[in-house]
C-alpha cells in the first residue's frame, strides 16, 4: 500500500501535476545574499513541489534563516530570485507562513482566537467591522469554526479556550503552527520550531508532522492537490531524516565557500508512517553521509555529488513505469 502511495507521489511530481498551474510551489533560482561585505548565500538553487516536506540542515551560521527570510519575502535576496507559484517573493504575503523556535502568540487571546486572528485581519477591515457588524459577527463565527478545525488537527481540541500563559511550550508551538496553517500558505517555513522543547514533547510534534504528511498522501491518492508544503530547519539530523521526505544540506564547506554557502546535499529521506517505530538503523548510513557532506570542513568538495534528489526520483519513476 505504501509502495502504491509512493508511486503516486513520484508520478505526480514527475509530471508536475500538483504544482498549481504546473509550476513548482517554490523555486529558488541562483540566489545570493550578502549583509554588506559579508557573503552568506552563494548561488542557491532549489525546486520544491507541492506536498513535499523538506528538512533543511547545515552548520550553525551558514545562512539557513537567511534563506527562509528570502523565501518569506521579508529580506529578498541581493541576487537571484525566489518564486512562489511562479510569482517573485518581493514582500511577505499570505502564500508563505513561518513559525520560529520561540512562539509568537498574543498573550491576551485564547488558543482559538489566536488561530483565527490572522484570518480576521486578512479578510475584514476596521470600517467593515464597524459598519457591517452583523456580517462581521457571522464571519467571525466562521473564522472561529475554522480555527477549531485547525486546533483539532494539531491535537489541541481540549485546549482551545486556554491563554498562552496557561499552556506548555509544546502546546504553544502547536497553536503557532495552526495559526500559520489557517492562512493556507503554499509554503510553510519552520525555523527550528522544536528547538526549545523537551525530548518527549519534541517527539509528539514530530508525529504531528508525519500526520500532516499522511494527509498529503491521502490527497494525492484521491487525485487532489496535497495541502501542505513544508520546509523545516533543524539541528537534529535524526529529526531531519525522520520527519521529512527530502533532506537538503546548506553549507559553506565547498570549493567556492568563501563566497557563501550553497546546497551541497539534496536526497530523499526514508519515510515513516505515524506510529511506526523510529528505527534509527534506517538513518545511520545517510546520517554519516550528511555529516561528511554538509558538516565536515575537510570533505572533498565536489558539491554536486549529493545533490541528486530529482535524479533519484526520476530514476525511481522510470523503474516504476517500466515495472
Ligand atoms: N541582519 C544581519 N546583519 C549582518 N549579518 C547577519 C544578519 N543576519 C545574519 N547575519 C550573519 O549571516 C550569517 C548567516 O546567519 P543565519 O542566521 O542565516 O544562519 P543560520 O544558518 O540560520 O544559523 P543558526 O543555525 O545559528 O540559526 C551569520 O554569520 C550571521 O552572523
Ligand atoms: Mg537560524
Amino acid at each position: 500500500m505504501r509502495f502504491v502511495y509512493e508511486l503516486l507521489v513520484i508520478g505526480a511530481w514527475t509530471l508536475g501535476f500538483f504544482s498549481g498551474d504546473s509550476m513548482a510551489n517554490l523555486e529558488i533560482d541562483h540566489v545570493h545574499h550578502a549583509y554588506g561585505p559579508k557573503k552568506v548565500l552563494n548561488d542557491v538553487n532549489l525546486r520544491v513541489e507541492a506536498g513535499q516536506l523538506v528538512a533543511l540542515v547545515g552548520p550553525s551560521g551558514c545562512g539557513k534563516s537567511t534563506l527562509l527570510h528570502a523565501i518569506l519575502g521579508t529580506h529578498p535576496p541581493t541576487g537571484g530570485v525566489v518564486r512562489v507559484a511562479g510569482e517573485p517573493m518581493l514582500r511577505p504575503s499570505r502564500d508563505v507562513g513561518i513559525v520560529y523556535q520561540h512562539y509568537s502568540l498574543y498573550d491576551f487571546l485564547t488558543a482559538r482566537k489566536n488561530v483565527a486572528f490572522g484570518l480576521m485581519l486578512n479578510e475584514t477591515s476596521a470600517p467593515y467591522r464597524f459598519f457591517n457588524y452583523p456580517g462581521w459577527l457571522r464571519q467571525r463565527a466562521e473564522h472561529l469554526e475554522r480555527a477549531d478545525e485547525l486546533l483539532d488537527k494539531v491535537g489541541l481540541t481540549a485546549a482551545r479556550d486556554l491563554y498562552p500563559s496557561q499552556m506548555s511550550g509544546g502546546m504553544r508551538q502547536r497553536v503557532a503552527i495552526a495559526q500559520a496553517l489557517i492562512m493556507k500558505p503554499r509554503v510553510l517555513l519552520l525555523d527550528e520550531p522544536f528547538g526549545a522543547l523537551d525530548e518527549a514533547t519534541r517527539e509528539e510534534l514530530q508525529l504531528m508532522l508525519l500526520q500532516l504528511y499522511e494527509e498529503n498522501l491521502a490527497a494525492i491518492a484521491a487525485n487532489e492537490p496535497p495541502p501542505y508544503t513544508i520546509i523545516i530547519v533543524t539541528h537534529e539530523l535524526n529529526e531531519a531524516l525522520y520527519v521529512s521526505d527530502r533532506v537538503v544540506g546548506l553549507s559553506q564547506y565547498h570549493t567556492d565557500g568563501a563566497n557563501g554557502a550553497t546546497i551541497v546535499y539534496d536526497r530523499p529521506a526514508p519515510r515513516f508512517k505515524p506510529g511506526e517505530p523510529k528505527d534509527l538503523a534506517k538513518f545511520v548510513q545517510q546520517k554519516n553521509e550528511m555529516v561528511e557532506a554538509v558538516f565536515s570542513e575537510s570533505f572533498a568538495k565536489d558539491h554536486r555529488r549529493y545533490v541528486t534528489f530529482w535524479e533519484e526520483y526520476e530514476k525511481k519513476a522510470a523503474t516504476a513505469v517500466g515495472a
